[in-house]
């Protein structure tokens, strides 16, 4: 892939949709310079197709938070990946942590949404992997990480030159107000780089995949995570609900 950074906003199901709309404005306005490097945000389902329309023209892309791994059918709820690049993305969050804990997503389920996500054309899928506490404090996150990766990309093809952005979000970060120490994202990083390039090779790698981190970023620890060499961005959870936040993690990193 390219060597720009790129910074998602995942906005959860933490605004309704007059907010929502208010803070993708403000958004587009605060990066109409943007110079370098790649802004999306991750806007509720509903939404999306308002937000494509607000963003259209501007500098930062649209991302959806989840999809379904059809691409039609019987399959009531569901959103299908060709249903999300009609609705303007060019993104899409596949495993967060929180649809694992709460609706029993596994890397089953994840395999099959990357691989949906892949056969349609310019939607690149934003991986979700990342230990637990449990596991971290006793020392399984290594193998964790490796597990996740095989059970999520075993199998998968990438051709050309389509994308996968793996997120590593150490579970017992998000959310928590607290980062984890920019040392250990750049050592979880690395694991994560090797096992992807013991998968597909390193030049597939260096071209086609990018690893971002994910928990609890905010302007004051961001400036930790910057020249990390093996980050390529970060996925931004509660600072990305506020433009001037968001504009700063932002600065910082790019
Ligand atoms: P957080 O969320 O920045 O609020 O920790 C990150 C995420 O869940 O993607």
């Amino acid at each position: 892939m390219d060597n720009e950074k790129i910074i998602i906003a995942n906005w959860k199901m933490k605004l309704n949709l007059q907010e929502t709309l208010e803070l993708a404005k403000s958004i587009k306005a605060k990066f109409k310079d943007l110079k370098k490097g790649e802004i999306a945000v991750c806007p509720n389902f509903i939404s999306l197709l308002e937000v494509a329309k607000i963003l259209k023209g501007g500098k930062i892309g649209l991302g959806a938070q989840d999809v379904f791994w059809e691409q039609k059918g019987a399959y009531t709820g569901e959103i299908s990946p060709g249903l999300l690049v009609e609705a303007g993305c060019k993104y899409v969050i596949i495993g967060h942590s929180e649809r694992r804990k709460f609706l029993m997503e596994n890397y089953e389920i994840i395999h099959k949404e990357i691989k949906a996500v892949l056969q349609v054309e310019d939607l690149i899928p934003i991986v979700c992997i990342g230990e637990n506490w449990d596991e971290r404090k006793t020392d399984r996150r290594d193998y964790v990480l490796y597990d996740q990766l095989q059970q999520a990309l075993s199998g998968v093809d990438v051709v050309g030159d389509q994308k996968i952005i793996l997120a590593y979000e150490p579970i017992w970060a998000i959310g928590s107000g607290t980062a984890i120490e920019p040392s250990e994202a750049e050592y979880a990083h690395k694991i994560i780089k090797l096992t992807l390039n013991n998968m597909f090779g390193m030049e597939m790698v260096n071209n086609n995949f990018k690893i971002i981190y994910g928990g609890s970023i905010n302007p004051k620890n961001v400036k930790g995570f910057v020249g990390l060499e093996n980050l390529d961005g970060m996925l931004v959870g509660g600072a990305s609900l506020d433009a001037d936040e968001f504009y700063s993690v932002v600065k910082a990193v790019l």
